[in-house]
């Protein structure tokens, strides 16, 4: 049976990317998830594996050399997905120092982790070993007027902590190709979105700012934009590139779906309008006299554009899912799952780990 240690799987995309995993292999694989559980990582999340034996929850820092180097003695471990990271540039612009000790220094562990478990005397790898570095097409900078698309060949250009933070755990893991032909392969992808997701992330705030009549904060013009993915067409695309991707290669992840915010925002107000049922009182809520522009964000990058031509023409990926899809089973979830946002924005989910695992 195969194992994957998976980082940062309590998060948005790697609780997705788990999730995913189980439906498509069922029994025939383990997955040991290792996530310290930091505001974003919530065990709700993965509820429902609980209770399944083939996967394993370990609470560990990825900066904590011994306890990483303890989880790969303990599993024999053949594939390594690194998503775990510090994810959001406004949080980047207030505190720098957190998302370089994690997106940096903790890839630096989890990369030396595996070199040493999976090394051969020869200094060889053994076939099967792969390790992913979860990337972001914001380590290529902006677009601007007239340019097209990022391409994997786009030189980096990050510019705001997180994603120059990301730069440099995504270069050290291509280093460690360069260098030791350690056996990595890197995604870059544009914007996810779906269920899980954090609400400081601008759709669900979106939607949860709008179904309680809030101020809907636009950054600047609200012209900027980003080219969304839904999460599980990310999640599939990560498989496929450790099942049929060129050793050493960087894929680009993208949606063929570029926005700008202010779309997305009036995208979302008409779909809940649309969604919620007659009679609910959310509904006289929801208007576009909530859309507020404010101060924008500093160094704010204008466009993202991922094109994902190399993944199609060498591994046959290509997004499934339609925005007007996709946001709708956003939202549905979202109407299920109130409790779940109810928690993460009472910080209640926090607790939630201490009494399901009984930690004082
Ligand atoms: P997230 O913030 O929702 O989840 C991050 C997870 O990492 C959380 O569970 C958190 O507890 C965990 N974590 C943080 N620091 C840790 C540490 N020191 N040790 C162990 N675990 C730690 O992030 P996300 O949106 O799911 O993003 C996952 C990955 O995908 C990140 O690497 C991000 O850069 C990348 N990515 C995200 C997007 C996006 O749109 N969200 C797009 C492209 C790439
Ligand atoms: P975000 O979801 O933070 O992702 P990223 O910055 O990684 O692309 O933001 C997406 C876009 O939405 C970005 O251009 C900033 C903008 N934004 C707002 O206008 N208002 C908000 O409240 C948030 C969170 C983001």
């Amino acid at each position: 049976m195969r194992t994957y240690l998976v980082t940062g799987g309590a998060g948005f995309i790697g609780s997705n990317y788990i999730h995913y995993m189980f439906r498509k292999y069922g029994g025939d694989i383990r997955i040991i998830n290792v996530d310290a559980l930091t505001y974003a990582g919530n065990l709700e999340n993965l509820k429902d594996l609980e209770n399944n034996e083939n996967y394993i929850f370990v609470k560990a820092d990825i900066r904590d050399r011994e306890a990483i180097e303890k989880i790969f003695a303990a599993y024999d471990i053949d594939r390594v997905v690194h998503f775990a990271a510090e994810s959001h540039v406004d949080r980047s612009i207030r505190n720098p120092e957190i998302f370089v000790e994690t997106n940096v220094l903790g890839t630096l562990v989890m990369l030396n982790a595996a070199k040493k478990a999976w090394e051969q005397p020869d200094g060889s790898f053994p076939k099967d070993k792969r390790f992913l570095y979860v990337s972001t097409d914001e380590v290529y900078g902006s677009l601007e007027e007239g340019d097209t698309y990022f391409y994997e060949t786009t030189p980096f250009a990050p510019h705001s902590p997180y994603s120059a933070s990301k730069a440099s755990g995504d270069m050290l893991t291509k280093a460690y190709w360069d260098t030791y032909k350690f056996p990595v392969n890197i995604t870059s992808c544009s914007n996810n979105y779906g269920p899980y997701q954090f609400p400081e992330k601008l759709i669900p705030l979106i939607i949860n700012n709008a179904l309680q009549g809030k101020k809907l904060p636009v950054y600047g013009d609200g012209k900027n934009v980003r080219d969304w993915l839904y999460v599980d067409d990310h999640a599939k695309a990560i498989d496929m590139v450790q099942e049929k991707g060129r050793l050493g290669e960087r894929y680009n992840i993208g949606g063929h779906n570029e926005k700008q915010n202010i779309e997305i925002i009036h995208i979302i107000l008409d779909t809940l309008k649309d969604m919620l049922p007659e009679g609910d009182p959310r509904k006289a809520l929801v208007t576009k006299d909530l859309i507020t522009y404010v101060e924008d964000r500093k160094g704010h990058d204008r466009r993202y554009a991922i094109a994902p031509d190399k993944i199609k023409k060498e591994i046959g990926w290509y997004p499934e899912t339609m925005f007007a899809d996709g946001i709708r089973l956003t939202i549905q979830w979202f109407f299920e799952h109130e409790e779940w946002m109810k928690h993460v924005t009472s910080g209640d989910y926090q607790k939630y780990y201490e009494e399901m695992y009984q930690v004082k």
